[in-house]
């Protein structure tokens, strides 16, 4: 018994989490390269007396709406995750299911309440910047979600030690580079609307800083690769390969989409594309790292398990 015999087709959900995760990164990016963040000026109501955008409300209807189909994505997702939990409770008696679709749950509530925050406090940067990054995890947990009711993790992989480290140290310089062009967003043009206060760096320096930062990534990339290749043998082997791959390919191209951003002054479509492109690189980096970190030994006792050369 796996935990997972009485999954059934109803583990959709926990895809459909997982997709809601990132789309509303996307959206809650909509919200701010269009100036909408103050398009329901308060919270939690939309206008002053109304939940709704108010034809009365002196913010014009467009943003009103935008800010608003941000709210209503965020109840979505919190009925999603309740449906999870739920789910997970009836269907799947695996303690870390349990635990990990709670803390959606209870992620998208916190950040229902940061929204607020960030609404009531006139787009200040750093709740700008934390909303982002709470979204950034939260991305993480629904995919070590989502991969553990698919039974793709744990699986039997058993990375050396060497390897394994590597894999911890990708994701802390991975999740680094989110930050600091979060960072570099607080302090650039497209933090809140054009009237909201910025963080007070040198928008060049923090630019640099974040793209120092993905060099250093893309260089432990590589020797992460390398020594897949030179440590790594069987099934291990082939599925870090192919997941690093798509690490690497996807950092290039979000490197690429960021210096051509930096070069032609930070025109919106781009910064829409370098969004998503920073959702996908976490993505297939946290795949990776859940995929090399989480082993079972060949007796199937569960708990990490490194080869040792
Ligand atoms: C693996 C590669 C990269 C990742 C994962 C990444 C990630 C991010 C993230 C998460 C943000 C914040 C986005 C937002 O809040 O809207 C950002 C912003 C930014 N990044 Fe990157 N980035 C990468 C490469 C680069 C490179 C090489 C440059 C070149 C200078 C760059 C330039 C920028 C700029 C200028 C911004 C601010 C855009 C704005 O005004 O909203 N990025 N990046």
């Amino acid at each position: 018994m796996s935990g997972l015999d009485r999954v059934g087709k109803g583990r959709v959900i926990f895809t459909l989490l997982l997709f809601l995760q990132c789309f509303i990164v996307l959206t809650g990016g909509i919200v701010r390269i269009t100036g909408s963040g103050l398009g329901c000026p308060t919270w939690p109501e939309c206008a002053p007396g109304s939940f709704t955008p108010s034809p009365y409300q002196a913010e014009s209807p467009l943003h009103a709406w935008i800010e608003f189909a941000n709210r209503l994505l965020t109840f979505l997702l919190g009925f999603v995750a309740l449906a999870a939990v739920i789910y997970a409770i009836a269907f799947i008696p695996l303690k870390r299911v349990r635990a990990l679709a709670g803390l959606q749950l209870f992620g998208i509530i916190a950040q229902a309440i940061l929204g607020g925050i960030t609404v009531l406090t006139g787009l200040h940067p750093s709740t700008v910047v934390a909303h982002l990054l709470v979204s950034i995890l939260l991305i993480a947990g629904a995919l070590s979600l989502r991969q553990r009711v698919y039974g793709a993790i744990p699986g039997a992989s058993q990375p050396t030690l060497l390897t394994a480290r590597l894999l911890k140290a990708l994701v802390t310089v991975g999740f680094t580079v989110v930050v600091m062009g979060s960072i570099v967003t607080g302090t650039g043009p497209h933090s809140g609307d054009s009237d909201s206060s910025r963080l007070t760096f040198d928008l060049r320096t923090v630019a640099w800083l974040h793209a120092d930062i993905v060099i250093f990534f893309i260089g432990l990339l590589i020797a992460t690769l390398i020594a897949i290749h030179l440590g790594e043998t069987g099934a291990t082997r082939t599925t870090l390969l192919q997941k690093i791959y798509w690490v690497i390919a996807l950092s290039l191209g979000q490197g690429a989409i960021g210096y051509l951003q930096w070069f032609t002054g930070v025109p919106e479509f781009l910064v829409a594309f370098h969004l998503i492109g920073a959702v996908w690189v976490w993505l297939s980096l946290w795949n990776l790292y859940i995929t090399g970190s989480v082993t079972s030994s060949p007796s199937g006792s569960k708990g990490a398990q490194y080869r040792v050369e």
